[in-house]
């Protein structure tokens, strides 16, 4: 009996977000959860450091790559450290076993035919490391994925035959019913394949940041594509190609991804492993997004949720239990301040921690903080049954990582709890002399709390040992069994006093737009993005005055301008603001133009330079002189 669950592998261009934390408190939570049933339990995450995209940004801060991918790596984990992710091993992809596995697995897929080499031209997005064909362009030009521009390129490449496959993965499809998790996100996967397989291209030569081909290939202007690079790490964590002992773990049960990579892994990775005769994993587990006071988040806008300070300000329990239970698996997820606060006050403080004061307050007046549960069942058989009815569904819901319905599931005994003493009144009871029913409604309610304090652990796996501190015992795999699996009570015991769980939370805690705001640093970090006065003057910034403007036919974005520059005739200037200006508008306007950017053509059209712009959350104001100024007078 064992479980394999893996994260994504973080690329490391960009520090923790919630979208990150998110995923990986699933997959802890999952990890925690089949530990405490008893499985033998791996679960895996790590960093994605390879690729274009990756050595763009080191560059950018005048670092190596390696440098760089070892600082955000090491962010990561320092991270997860302090979270108390309870992984098993942490992968980077530019660990030398890692690089050792990816050649291996190259090679017998070369060896077998799978690989063969050609020629690709294409566009391409760096930011989603991915090739799309022109079809699926948003404008001709832009990345489908993310709405950034794409680029052409044209290189000698190696293909993965995926189109050989199509067949055998949508016979996949059909016979793992729960392949694709939850199962309403397989149709997006089978209309993709219906729609045709391509061949992959999976080796690049325009950069050098990446796996080069195994030896035998002998071809080393190549280096390996990010994601077949990526997805191996699943396999060679578990020492493929080099020291094979953990593979008993392999297939993996649950691969957790965002919905924005689950092509990759349902698509290409199953494709990879069936050349490599290696088993397909159980479940590709596809979650949403999450969005901020209801808005996309991005670092322009200033609006990404740093999950530390969320866990600073709440309590990290605290926001481990709002991430599962606000949202159900695989729908997109808005944070606010205001909707973790009424999770913690309601959920947890008026249903969990209240339960847990009334026990405690109870049992010390009434009983001297003694309880025993041998009338339990006499007079509170109904009760149980209901209890155990619930408990019994939990986990069909937890195999198929449905985290709100346990946890909404779970609250519905904690309700049967606050309702039995409602309803028995054990003051009353006390009053009538019937202590035997006050003791069994006591001991009911400690019981009730004991279960769900097992079944939350994996949630809240803190909070959830105080309840058990309170109660007399410790949450452990034999408790599980005991009190979960076998259905036992607590015998006799004594009621231990804690400090209250949940304190009410009046205000929100943090300082929207602030603290949690990862401003990019004002001044360049290091020597290398400092330019002299000689690197600026290479830049002929000239004042222009626009003197036409029409949109560009089926494009969202672009305008089509003519500006004076006081030269013999107007440049052609198309750009990309067509969301925040009418051509009307701009006509006489004047505006700072890049005079000597080499020409390009967007959509077809030539463009002769580039206007200046500044763009804040706000939208986008062009850049010009205060007073007006004669066509063509440099800017300094
Ligand atoms: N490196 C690849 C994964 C390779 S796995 C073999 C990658 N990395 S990533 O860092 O860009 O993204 C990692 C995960 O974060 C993805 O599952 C993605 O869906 C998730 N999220 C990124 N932003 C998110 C939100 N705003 N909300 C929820 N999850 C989001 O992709």
């Amino acid at each position: 009996m064992k479980r394999y669950i893996t994260t994504p592998i973080y690329y490391v261009n960009d520090v923790p977000h919630i979208g990150h934390a998110y995923t990986t408190i699933i997959a802890d939570t999952a990890a925690r959860y089949f530990r405490l049933r008893g499985f033998e339990t791996f679960f895996l995450t790590g960093t994605d450091e390879h690729g274009q995209k990756i050595e763009e940004a080191a560059k950018k801060r005048g670092k190596s790559p390696k440098e760089y991918a070892d600082e955000i790596s090491a962010k990561f984990r320092n991270l997860w450290d302090e979270f108390e992710i309870s992984y098993d091993k942490f992968i980077r992809t530019t660990d030398p076993e890692h690089i050792k596995g990816v050649q291996k697995a190259f090679e017998i897929m070369y060896n077998k035919g799978d690989i063969y080499k050609g020629t690709y031209e294409g566009h391409y997005c760096i930011s989603c490391e991915s090739f799309f064909p022109e079809s699926q362009l948003i404008d001709n030009e832009f990345c489908p994925d993310c709405g950034k521009p794409t680029s052409i390129v044209k290189e000698e490449s190696y293909f993965f035959r995926l189109s050989k496959y199509q067949d055998k993965l949508l016979e996949l499809y059909k016979n793992e019913e729960k392949f694709v998790l939850p199962k309403s996100k397989k149709n997006e996967v089978i209309r993709f394949v219906e729609g045709g397989l391509q061949d992959l291209s999976i080796t690049r030569t325009s950069f050098n940041w990446g796996v080069p081909l195994p030896e035998s290939i002998n071809d080393p202007k190549h280096v390996m594509y990010v994601w077949l690079d990526a997805l191996l790490n699943y396999v060679t964590a578990l020492g493929y190609g080099t020291d094979e002992k953990l593979m008993h773990f392999w297939p993996a049960d649950y691969h957790l991804v965002g919905k924005d990579i689950l092509r990759f892994h349902a698509v290409y990775w199953p494709a990879f492993l069936m050349s490599l005769d290696l088993a397909i994993p159980k479940h590709i587990a596809t979650h949403g997004w999450w969005t901020r006071n209801g808005e996309k988040m991005s670092k322009s806008k200033g609006n990404v949720v740093d999950p530390k300070a969320v866990a600073d300000a709440y309590g990290l329990e605290n926001f481990r239990y709002f991430l599962l239970r606000e949202v159900p698996f695989g729908q997109d997820g808005d944070f606010s301040q205001k909707a973790l606060i009424d999770r913690i006050n309601n959920d947890l403080g008026n249903d969990l921690g209240n339960l847990l004061n009334r026990i405690i307050g109870m049992s010390g007046k009434y009983f001297d903080f003694q309880v025993d549960s041998k009338d339990v069942e006499k007079f509170h058989a109904q009760e149980l049954a209901e209890m155990q009815e619930i408990i019994d569904g939990l986990d069909a819901l937890a195999e198929e990582m449905k985290w709100h319905r346990y946890l909404e599931e779970l609250w519905k005994i904690l309700t049967i709890a606050n309702k039995a003493i409602d309803r028995y009144t054990p003051w009353a009871k006390m009053k009538e002399g019937k202590e035997d029913e006050a003791m069994a409604l006591i001991a009911l309610v400690a019981n009730i709390l004991a279960k769900a304090a097992l079944l939350l652990h994996p949630v809240m796996p803190k909070t959830t040992q105080t309840i058990a501190d309170a109660l007399g015992f410790s949450i452990d795999k034999e408790s599980f069994k005991k009190f979960v699996e076998n259905r036992e009570l607590l015998k006799s015991f004594t009621i231990k006093k804690v400090p209250p769980l949940f304190p009410k939370i009046e205000e929100p805690l943090m300082q929207e737009q602030k603290s949690q705001t990862k401003k990019e640093p004002t001044q360049p970090k290091s020597q290398d993005n400092v330019i002299t006065i000689d690197d600026f003057f290479k830049v002929k910034i000239k004042v222009g005055t626009v003197v036409e403007a029409e949109e560009v036919p089926k494009s969202k974005k672009l305008l089509k301008l003519q500006i004076d520059l006081g030269e013999e005739r107007p440049r052609q200037i198309v750009a990309g603001i067509k969301e925040f200006y009418t051509p009307s508008e701009l006509v006489g306007e004047q505006v700072c133009v890049v005079a000597n950017l080499k020409p390009a053509k967007l959509m077809g059209i030539l463009s002769e330079g580039m206007i200046l712009a500044a763009r804040d959350e706000n939208g986008l104001t062009l850049v010009g002189p205060k007073t007006r100024k004669k066509e063509g007078t440099p800017v300094q």
